[in-house]
């Protein structure tokens, strides 16, 4: 899709009942965290992918808009547990939802909650319905290419200042770089904007950063 048809058709579907108050609720909520990495702006970015990926699966773009904008809601209620956070976001996605009925809220609910897919460390549950394939990989898409490498930093700056030691170092990151190879990708729009997204290559940063980092990683102090 061209970029004024997706702009067109989100916009469309932003102006839908409940949808632009749940947009500006949201996006008042990220703003107010401030986060790196986990901010409104990756969520603006995933908003974006998902209209393009859902649109040409055919998915309900009515539970994939509300799912996506409140998919790392999970990071804003409870910012010092990254990894719980689609567990976090699809329990506490509901009280958001007042303009969507109980079945849709479940269906958001899930689309949460499977959001990462099969990448290491959260592997909750698989995507299984379209619209849950459409959310994960919108979100996916978003770890790939230029964006991807320099969010990757980012979630290290935003998760190290948190406290969690793995990402505070140089060999923390070449090994985060390599799980890129691992991410699962449910859909074809999904693969094909990821293969559009070739560069950098993030293994050949990964092994050409272990290298520079030898000579001071082998290094032991006397005491
Ligand atoms: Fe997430
Ligand atoms: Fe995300």
């Amino acid at each position: 899709m061209k970029p004024n048809e997706i702009y067109a058709e989100l916009n469309h579907l932003l102006l839908e009942p409940g949808v632009q108050e749940l947009y500006q609720t949201v996006e008042a909520a990220f703003k107010a965290q401030d986060a790196i990495a986990h901010n409104w702006e990756h969520v603006r970015r995933d908003i974006v992918n998902s209209v393009e990926i859902g649109l040409q699966e055919g998915a309900d773009m009515g539970i994939v808009i509300p799912a996506i904008i409140l998919h790392d809601i999970g990071y804003v209620t409870h910012p010092h547990e990254p990894e719980q956070h689609p567990i976090n976001g699809s329990r506490e996605c509901c009280r958001f939802l007042d303009a969507w009925t109980p079945e849709q809220r479940t269906l958001i609910s899930s689309c949460i909650l499977k959001h990462k897919g099969k990448f290491p460390g959260f592997e909750h549950s698989e995507p299984e319905t379209l619209e849950e394939k459409v959310v994960c990989d919108a979100d996916q898409v978003d770890k790939f290419g230029w964006i991807g490498f320099i969010q990757v930093v980012k979630v290290f700056v935003e998760h190290g200042t948190k406290g969690h030691d793995l990402y505070k170092t140089f060999p923390g990151m070449a090994g985060a770089l390599t799980r890129r190879k691992s991410i699962m990708l449910y859909t074809e729009t999904g693969k094909h904007l990821a293969a559009k997204r070739r560069e950098p290559d993030f293994m050949d940063i990964s092994e050409k950063l272990t290298r520079e980092l030898y000579l001071y990683e082998e290094w032991k102090e006397p005491f």
